[in-house]
């Protein structure tokens, strides 16, 4: 049975929405959070760097992920500086390619070799985690965020790859590696047994921790009344004919 104290994974939130952040925050079981640039445009934030801010005066105690947008390498270089300035416990997000896919090795390395903690993010390909780590330096914490769930959605396993992730990266011990883009709250369970260090969570799917380990007989039965209440809610009705029992028999 999967049980969320056994778990050895840090749980990260990821989201855009301050009000959600800032109770996520009250839970010790969230050791971090993240964001990314679409979930703040789905969120209506229309100031980047306002929200940031608005964020980071609240969590001090647990790392928060802000992305660069630029497009161009020495952009997102100038971008990450500015970035890791807003705080001592931020993580600049750097994606792992530019929209042209240039490699920012280069990035990481530049942000890195000033003690930047960096998290390079939308990586899929082993080949990525191979070249990341070797942008690292060993003495500088880092993350590595591969997208498992945007890898599952093309039909290959996920759990693998991010084992095999795993031990590229034990070559820079200082940096961990994020099960990014869950799709369900059993991938939890499996970045965990994965050997993954962190795992970043939706709303959605952080709100079914509540479920783990739950008896199917009552969710079962939950399920059932569900329907039922639902039909009855939408005053569903089916004229039923007697006659027609009487065939049945
Ligand atoms: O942390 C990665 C996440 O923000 C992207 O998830 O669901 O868009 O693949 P998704």
């Amino acid at each position: 049975m999967n049980i969320p104290s056994d778990l050895r994974i840090k749980i990260f939130a990821d989201g855009a929405n301050l009000e959600e952040i800032l109770r996520l925050a009250k839970d010790p079981m969230i050791k971090g959070f993240t964001t990314n640039p679409t979930l703040m445009r789905k969120a209506g934030i229309e100031d980047y760097e306002t929200f940031a801010r608005d964020v980071l005066a609240e969590i001090v105690d647990r790392p928060v992920s802000f992305e660069v947008f630029a497009d161009d390498l020495d952009g997102m270089v100038a971008q990450g500086f500015e970035i890791a300035g807003w705080g001592p416990n931020v993580n600049v997000k750097i994606p792992v390619t530019n929209t042209q896919g240039e490699s920012t090795v280069p990035v990481v390395e530049r942000l890195v070799a000033e003690g930047v903690v960096v998290n390079v993010t939308a990586v899929f390909t082993l080949d990525q985690v191979r070249a990341i780590t070797a942008a690292l330096d060993a003495s500088v914490p880092a993350i590595v965020s591969v997208f498992a769930g945007r890898i599952a959605d093309t039909g290959r396993d996920p759990i693998p790859h991010m084992r095999e992730a795993v031990e590229i990266l034990r070559d820079r011990p200082k940096a961990e590696l994020i099960w990014a883009s869950p799709r369900e709250l059993l991938n939890v369970f499996h970045a965990d047994e994965s050997g993954c260090h962190i795992i970043t969570v939706t709303n959605d799917i952080l709100a079914k921790l509540a479920n783990a380990g739950k008896s199917l007989e009552t969710f079962s039965l939950e399920t059932v009344k569900m329907f039922h209440e639902d039909a009855a809610g939408a005053g569903y009705e089916i004229q039923t004919d007697p006659g027609k029992l009487k065939l049945v028999r």
